[in-house]
């Protein structure tokens, strides 16, 4: 990996402050290649540093699958209750750059949420250009209607106050009143929307899949790490 100075690997990985780390390194708590290193200016390749006795963490970036559970938010604003930062591991709020969610689910929604730190990952994954297949299982207050799945694969639903209709999506009626939705967009609220425009509340919104990650077993409030040259 490319070579760069200690204090800025110690401050991108969350470890201290540019300003701390000299106190660091005069602690002898970061060695290089074997070495304690002398000075916070020194360059170094960050696969090569070991600080307080373990490799540094995630000298790459992070990929991490988490199973979101009910009742967090996908923000950093904590007036809005607990947020999905604080599921993470405490270092990981000190990177920079910094966390952030691909995409977002609702504070009451559960399931497959994705976190990264690498920005143009988080944006191939994002843009509705790259068509990422979401599966979501749906609960909904009445029994469901057939129509519907024709309704929504027909590329025509018109969600209020958008001018263009929705891609077509694919519905699997599973009982009478659980379904599966598949996706390849990911508009504000969007499952709840469709449901909503045709009469019916969604009770229960749980992410099985997002792309090829689903939660295995994962527990709620658990993640996974994923290699983060997957898609490279
Ligand atoms: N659609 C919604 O309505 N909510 C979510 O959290 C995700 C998709």
């Amino acid at each position: 990996m490319q070579a760069r100075r200690i204090d800025q690997i110690l401050s991108n990985l969350g470890y201290c402050s540019r300003s701390e780390a000299r106190a660091w390194l005069k602690a002898g708590r970061v060695m290089v290649s074997g070495v304690p290193a002398q000075s916070p200016d020194e360059k170094a390749d960050p696969t090569l540093m070991i600080v307080d006795g373990e490799p540094v963490e995630h000298p790459h970036g992070i990929l991490a699958v988490i199973h979101k559970p009910a009742g967090f938010v996908c923000s950093h604003d904590r007036n809005e209750g607990p947020t999905i930062y604080e599921l993470l591991p405490e270092r990981w709020s000190q990177r920079n750059p910094s966390i952030t969610t691909i995409g977002r689910l609702d504070k009451d929604a559960t399931g497959v949420l994705l976190v990264s730190d690498d920005g143009e990952l988080v944006h191939r994954w994002t843009s509705p250009k790259h068509k990422v297949s979401k599966i979501y299982e749906v609960t909904v207050n009445q029994d469901l209607q057939p129509r519907l799945t024709s309704l929504f694969a027909s590329g025509e639903l018109l969600l209020d106050g958008e001018d263009k209709p929705c891609v077509p999506a694919k519905l699997e009626i599973i009982s009478a009143r659980e379904a599966r939705l598949e996706l390849t967009e990911g508009r504000y609220h969007q499952v709840k929307r469709m449901f909503s425009n045709q009469g019916f509340d969604v009770l229960r919104l749980h992410r099985s899949r997002f792309g090829d990650f689903e939660l295995g077993d994962l527990l709620p409030g658990q993640l996974r790490l994923l290699p983060i040259n997957l898609f490279q």
